[in-house]
């Protein structure tokens, strides 16, 4: 299998919460490391410029506000098969479709707030990793 890097966001409805130890331990315990890892808040620019994709979307101006609407916590995840791994973690995009003992379906609040981000694809995760950490900030 090979190893991968992926980019993982912590979203505002889970720091809240108090709840970034719960979501880095379902990573860790899934065989993922958190190799790089910072706490910010996003400005509006920022949110904007890496939702980019969505800009058309009805939801993109709402999801830019609860981007923006307290702390996240960036990461980059690395293991096996990480990219898809961490998508397994996560569960479904809206909690209630999510599977039993994922992140989304434990702890998010509801489609928009729902607690993690994650990279869809390798392509994506190499751009989405680059958007916040330089190299020297990744530390295996
Ligand atoms: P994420 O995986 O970060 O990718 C885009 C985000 O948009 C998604 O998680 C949700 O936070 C949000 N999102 C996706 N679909 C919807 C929707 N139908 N309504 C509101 N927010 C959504």
């Amino acid at each position: 299998m090979a190893t991968e890097r992926t980019l993982s966001i912590i979203k505002p409805d889970a720091t809240r919460r108090n709840l970034t130890g719960k979501v880095n331990s379902k990573f860790e315990a899934a065989g993922l490391r958190i190799v790089a890892q910072k706490r910010l808040r996003l400005t509006r620019a920022q949110a904007e410029a890496f939702y980019e994709v969505h800009r058309s979307r009805p939801f993109f101006d709402s999801l830019c506000t609860f981007m923006t609407s307290g702390p996240v916590v960036v990461q980059v995840l690395e293991g096996d098969n990480a990219v898809a791994k961490n998508r397994e973690v996560m569960g479904a995009t809206d909690p209630a479709k999510a599977a039993p003992g994922t992140v989304r379906k434990e702890l998010a609040e509801s489609i928009e707030a729902n607690s993690v981000h994650g990279s869809d694809s390798l392509d994506n995760a190499a751009k989405e990793i680059a958007f916040f950490f330089a190299e020297t900030e990744i530390v295996r």
